[in-house]
């Protein structure tokens, strides 16, 4: 199940040559299983035919005001009554500068203008038109009414220029959608999440990491995000697409990642460290790329700073301090030690044994453990398993934690 399943969507298309594109976000909302209901203005007709968004969306396409049929009487209040959220996608300079004037000249104007649901406003245009200070007033006044803004993307248009104007990715959308469904429990917060591994380099080719893939970090920061809060990622080497909305700092080394953390986390409301931070690293990196010798070869290792205990050690007040524990047996034990040492008000839990749990897999089966108590979650998806976190950091918010205890 995905926040979207079962959500009602008003998608109103405009005349843009990005409304094949929302052709594309429809297949994707129902392949979500949203329940999708699409209005077209008579321009994007030129652009996509209604056909084409009602073979995707399953449902009769709309775009006449007047039209006398008796379940499409009366459309315009209809619509929005039916639906929970309305999507203009892509919305152009023309729709934008309309909905900023409160016209109700066709039907999606006027189904927008009696919507009391929200509505989400997806830019598309040539970057002078975007630019214009028309549209940017336009743009501003959509926001005084509330509305959401999913800002335009930058590169090639169709107008052969390069700039602002691009329709946003889907997944940018999507999130702003799945926000709109969201408790915004979160809101105000500033976090600080690290994911994904550290490499210590050995020589210019060769370097000591692990298997994280930053899925799990990912995850929280993407959850985060979506409950409101200001979410700053510092991320190791991964491959995985920025989350929306969020600040990403990319670090490689162990080094690189605790000064990134050290300069983010006095400022920050709750840390979250989820990354698989190397313990050791090669005591030098050597110049040139080390040879075969026939022999074997030994590696002096020294230690890593351990950037949660000194997080731990010099917490301010009222911070709350998440770590994370990769383990593969003595799980409880494990991470008792590690909440007390490292001076944590949770530690989550981490299998790294079984086959759907830890690194690299969609899934991940975990324990949370504060000071009062272990609840062992279910195997879930990582955003699942985020989104436990992230309601057990704001019971222990609630509950007045977050203060150093030593
Ligand atoms: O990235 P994925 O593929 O999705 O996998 C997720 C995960 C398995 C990496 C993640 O869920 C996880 O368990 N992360 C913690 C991995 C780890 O380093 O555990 P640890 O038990 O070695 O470290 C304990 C805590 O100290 C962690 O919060 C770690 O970030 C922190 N630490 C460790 C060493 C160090 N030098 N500095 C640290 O801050």
């Amino acid at each position: 199940m995905t926040g979207l399943q079962g959500k009602r969507i008003l998608f109103g298309v405009t005349g843009s040559i990005a409304a094949y594109k929302a052709a594309d976000w429809v297949r994707s909302l129902v392949k979500e299983e949203a329940l999708v209901t699409v209005v077209m203005t008579g321009a994007a007709g030129r652009f996509v035919t209604p056909l084409t968004f009602s073979a995707l969306s399953g449902n009769p396409v709309h775009h006449d005001m007047f039209d006398e049929t008796p379940d499409r009487v009366m459309a315009h209040i209809n619509l929005s009554r039916e639906s929970d959220v309305v999507l203009v996608a892509p919305a152009t300079a023309q729709t934008i500068s309309r909905l900023a004037h409160g016209m109700a000249d066709d039907l999606l104007a006027t189904a927008v203008l009696a919507a009391r649901i929200p509505v989400v406003i997806c830019p598309a245009m040539n970057t002078s038109m975007l630019t214009h200070p028309a549209t940017a007033a336009n743009i501003d006044r959509l926001l005084d009414y509330g509305y959401h803004l999913v800002q335009p993307g930058s590169g090639d248009l169709a107008c052969g220029e390069t700039g602002d104007g691009r329709l946003a990715d889907w997944e940018v959308a999507r999130e702003t959608l799945l926000s709109i469904f969201q408790t915004q429990d979160l809101k105000g917060r500033r976090i600080l999440i690290t994911a994904g591994p550290t490499r210590e380099p050995l020589d210019p080719a060769r370097f000591l990491s692990n298997r994280s893939s930053g899925k799990m970090g990912y995850a929280l920061a993407r959850t985060a995000r979506r409950r409101g809060a200001e979410v700053t990622l510092v991320a190791g080497p991964v491959h995985l697409p920025d989350p929306p909305g969020v600040e990403l700092v990319r670090v490689t080394t162990a080094a690189e990642m605790a000064q990134a953390v050290f300069d983010q986390a006095p400022s920050m409301d709750i840390v979250v460290k989820s990354a698989a931070v190397a313990d050791f690293k090669p005591m030098a990196c050597a110049d040139h790329k080390i040879k075969k010798t026939g022999q074997g070869l030994q590696l002096d290792l020294v230690k890593n700073v351990d950037i949660l205990a000194t997080l731990g050690s010099n917490r301010r007040p009222g911070q709350v301090l998440v770590g994370f524990a990769a383990e593969s047996r003595d799980h409880a034990g494990e991470g008792q030690r590690k909440l007390r040492e490292k001076n944590l008000d949770l530690i989550v839990v981490n299998d790294i044994l079984g086959a759907r749990t830890g690194f690299d897999v969609e899934t991940n089966q975990v324990t949370l453990i504060d000071r009062e108590a272990a609840t062992p979650l279910p195997l879930l998806s990582k955003e699942a398993t985020a989104d436990r976190i992230w309601d057990r950091i704001v019971q222990l918010l609630a509950a007045g934690f977050g203060d150093a205890l030593v």
